[in-house]
């Protein structure tokens, strides 16, 4: 049996304690530090400094709270050449990139990831991960890295990772935030949370199933007048009303108002007959 991978965890948030408990379920002889003393999990070896943890293994998975936190960790190792980082912590593409450079500099490999689950998913089906930057660290260490979950490599470009899942997360958000408000709103005329939660869920996977994927060809088209149904004009004549009753509610509408400047703005345009979808060309030209 080929012996497994020495693997090291710098962090023990609620995060890199999943990652180590899964390293070690696997049997993978697993190294743990943390910025401050917290009971390790299990079968881990506990190194006093960054520094030794690091020395412990080739592979090193970095998961802390931010970029900078992880800037910090990586300047107190005075030696880094030859590892592999795996780093999952949430950043940006950019930080990833300028990580890259940094490591590169130091003789260390970088893959960045990112992580689309939560500590008890690590594991577990339907916990899944990206992948980018050094594609020959990722295919060296694939059976490792599939161990927290489903394994998605998605480019040399070291950013790409952090892309992907901040898209992801944008998207999260927005449904995440949607949802609060409907539950504001209900409540306003003191119907409890869970009395609306089915009906939420079952509106929402009516309104995502098919949305996504027609959205997606629409946009790769750029054609927003495939099978209109619901003409961006409509929507735009009825959102104000989605404001208006969160105002009479006494619920702030402060979610919702920025959406209905887009979608005016859309009309404006004279797309009115389109699909919701050509909003994102207004996005798209932020900034330009
Ligand atoms: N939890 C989730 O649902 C989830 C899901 C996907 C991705 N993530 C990402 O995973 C990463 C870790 O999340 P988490 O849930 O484990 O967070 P957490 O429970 O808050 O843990 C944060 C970790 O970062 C360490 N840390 C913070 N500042 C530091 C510094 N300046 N120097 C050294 N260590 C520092 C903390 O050490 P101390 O114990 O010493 O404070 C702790 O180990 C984050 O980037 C998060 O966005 C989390």
């Amino acid at each position: 049996m080929a012996e497994k991978s020495q693997v090291t965890v710098l962090g023990l948030g609620a995060m890199g304690t999943a990652l180590a408990e899964a390293l070690l379920a696997q049997n993978y002889p697993t190294t743990v530090w943390n910025r401050s003393p917290k009971s390790a999990p299990a079968g881990a070896v506990v190194a006093a400094t960054a520094a030794e943890a690091v020395a412990a293994s080739r592979l090193v998975i970095i998961c802390l709270l931010d970029d900078k936190s992880v800037l910090e960790v990586l300047g107190s190792v005075d030696e880094l050449a030859g590892r592999v980082l795996v780093n999952l912590t949430n950043g940006t593409p950019q930080q990833a990139r300028d990580l890259a450079e940094l490591l590169a500099d130091r003789d260390a490999d970088l893959l960045d990831g990112g992580i689309m689950a939560v500590p008890p998913m690590i594991g577990q089906p339907g916990a899944f991960l990206f992948y980018s930057g050094s594609r020959s660290a990722f295919d060296t260490y694939r059976p490792v890295l599939d161990t927290f979950g489903e394994s998605h490599y998605v480019g040399t470009d070291p950013g790409l990772a952090a892309l992907y899942d901040i898209s992801l997360l944008s998207g999260m958000y927005g449904m995440f935030m949607g949802a609060t408000h409907a539950f504001a709103m209900i409540g306003s005329a003191g119907v409890p949370a869970k009395a609306l939660a089915p009906l939420l869920t079952q509106w929402v996977i009516a309104m995502t199933t098919g949305f996504i994927g027609a959205t997606a060809e629409q946009i790769d088209q750029g054609d927003y007048t495939l099978n209109v149904v619901s003409n961006l004009a409509m929507q735009a004549a009825a959102y104000p009303n989605l404001i208006r009753a969160a105002e009479e509610q006494g619920v702030s509408a402060e979610l919702l108002v920025p959406l209905q400047r887009l979608l005016d703005r859309r009309v404006a345009d004279g797309h009115g007959h389109e699909n919701l979808a050509g909003v994102v060309e207004l996005l798209k030209k932020a900034g330009k």
